[in-house]
């Protein structure tokens, strides 16, 4: 008999976590005005909100943080950081920042002006707001397959070079560079394939633009690569790596995810003249160009955790899991974004809600019956981030209305997962009786579901 298949890792430590009643969580919930980003974490018993900074760091990570250099200029951990992004990436200079969004702000100070377009698969919210926010353009290129959440095909993430070559031939003097995240975060952690990578670099060759990964689970991207395209199934996540990167002139990078690190982030790139221009922006926004926002001891922990996350073990323990709870959702019935994506399920909320109307916002709805049912925290990708029109200031119903279960690396066990499908299959089974969402009775300008204060639509 074939042996059945266990995680890469053991346990060496745990951080208990508690339950809480019905009664506790109605009281909690009104608190935080239906918003589940101003819930405690105490007041949550699996926390999916984010994969983001919340992975469980291995034994060699904590190791390598006594390691850390913590001198202002010229640490020996910065340069053990570099090293290991070189050897892992193929880029040559490194420029640290605390987060991916700090890479981006240094990288686009140097790179984007008004006026300009950037074309790439659905921008993160912080890639577009960095680019939005300078009055330049960011241009959504995904292939519409992303848009059905049926639909079953391998690459889900990637660029429509159809679209992509258009943008050029009409605007590209407006174009500083492409940009292409991996994986595609916003369409449902959904990988972008070699071949895409390959044909967007020739699309760029042709107009002579280059070409930035926002990297941010470049890792789980390659895992897909090998588990799903054809030849790369005897190649190691390395060599996928490098021959990812090969196809880029740059790299933006939030190490907590794929990095397995808390906190951190960085930029990478085979150019010089722009290595001087994030340079130009790094010291005054991040810090010294050994440091960038980052310690001694966090450089050092993140070295590791890239090295041990492109292994594959490590990879398919962690995408076993994501695809573990995918199949009790298929169990179940319940509709989410297929295939499974790497570091989350989306559920789609539009398709379970149905007596919900758009206005009363069914994905935010659905967040919150979660929460009721079982206090696991999810998050809504929907018509609340999705913010309003800043000219007409009506709210954006045209794209889709998901709750996002974020998964930790390393972090809940399959049984964790069990629980996780069996409250959502709690709430689908009464799907019919909820019939009211919830109202906005406060919101910011931008960025809203941060901070949202909501009420029951019915109140
Ligand atoms: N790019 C992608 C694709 C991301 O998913 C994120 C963050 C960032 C950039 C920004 O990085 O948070 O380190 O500043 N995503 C988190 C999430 C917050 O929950 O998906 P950061």
């Amino acid at each position: 008999m074939e042996l059945p298949f266990a995680e890469s890792w053991k346990i060496k430590m745990v951080e208990p976590i508690r339950k809480s009643t019905r009664e506790e969580r109605e009281q909690w919930l009104k608190e935080a005005h239906y918003n589940v980003f101003q819930l405690k974490a105490d007041q949550v018993y699996i926390d999916c909100i984010t994969d983001s900074g919340t992975g469980a760091m291995s034994d060699r990570q904590w190791a390598a943080v006594m390691m850390g250099d913590e001198s202002y200029a010229g640490a020996r951990s910065f340069f053990t950081l570099r090293d290991t992004i070189t050897r892992i990436t193929g880029f040559e200079f490194v420029v640290p920042t605390h987060q991916g969004r700090a890479a981006e702000n240094v990288l686009f100070s140097h790179l984007v002006k008004a006026g300009d377009i950037v074309p790439g698969n659905s921008h993160f919210d912080t890639t577009k707001g960095h680019i939005e926010s300078r009055k330049a353009t960011a241009l959504d290129c995904t292939v519409d397959e992303a848009k059905d959440t049926q639909l079953e095909v391998p690459f889900k993430g990637n660029v429509d070079v159809k679209k992509l070559e258009k943008a050029l031939e009409e605007h590209a003097d407006k174009i500083p560079f492409i940009i292409v995240t991996i994986t595609n975060n916003t369409a449902g952690g959904q990988p972008v394939s070699m071949q895409n990578l390959r044909d967007v670099r020739r699309v760029a060759d042709k107009y002579g633009k280059r070409v930035v990964f926002d990297s941010a689970r470049f890792a789980e991207n390659a895992y897909f690569i090998k588990t799903r395209e054809e030849g790369y199934a005897d190649r190691t996540i390395k060599e996928i790596t490098l021959e990812m990167f090969a196809l880029a002139d740059a790299m933006t990078m939030s190490a907590k995810k794929d990095g397995i690190v808390n906190m951190g982030g960085f930029i990478a790139t085979r150019w010089e003249d722009w290595y001087e221009g994030a340079k130009r922006f790094v010291i005054p926004f991040e810090g010294y160009l050994t440091y960038g926002g980052m310690n001694g001891r966090d450089m050092e922990a993140l070295a590791v955790g890239l090295d041990e996350n492109t292994e594959f073990d490590n990879l398919h323990t962690r995408i076993h899991q994501v695809q573990f709870l995918a199949s009790l959702l298929d169990e179940y019935g319940i509709p989410y974004q297929r295939p499974a994506g790497g570091h989350a399920i989306f559920i789609d909320a539009g398709k379970i809600l149905t007596n919900v109307p758009k206005e009363e916002f069914p994905a935010q709805t659905l967040t919150v019956e979660l929460y009721r049912e079982a206090g696991i925290r999810g998050c809504e990708i929907g018509y609340i981030l999705a913010d309003r029109d800043p000219v007409t200031r009506e709210n954006r119903f045209g794209g889709l209305d998901l709750l996002r279960l974020a998964i930790p690396r390393r972090v809940y066990t399959d049984n964790h997962m069990r629980v996780i499908a069996v409250a959502l299959k709690n709430v689908f089974d009464r799907r019919n009786e909820i019939t009211r969402g919830v109202k906005i009775v406060w919101e910011s300008e931008l960025m809203r579901h941060f901070t949202v204060k909501l009420a029951p639509a019915a109140e």
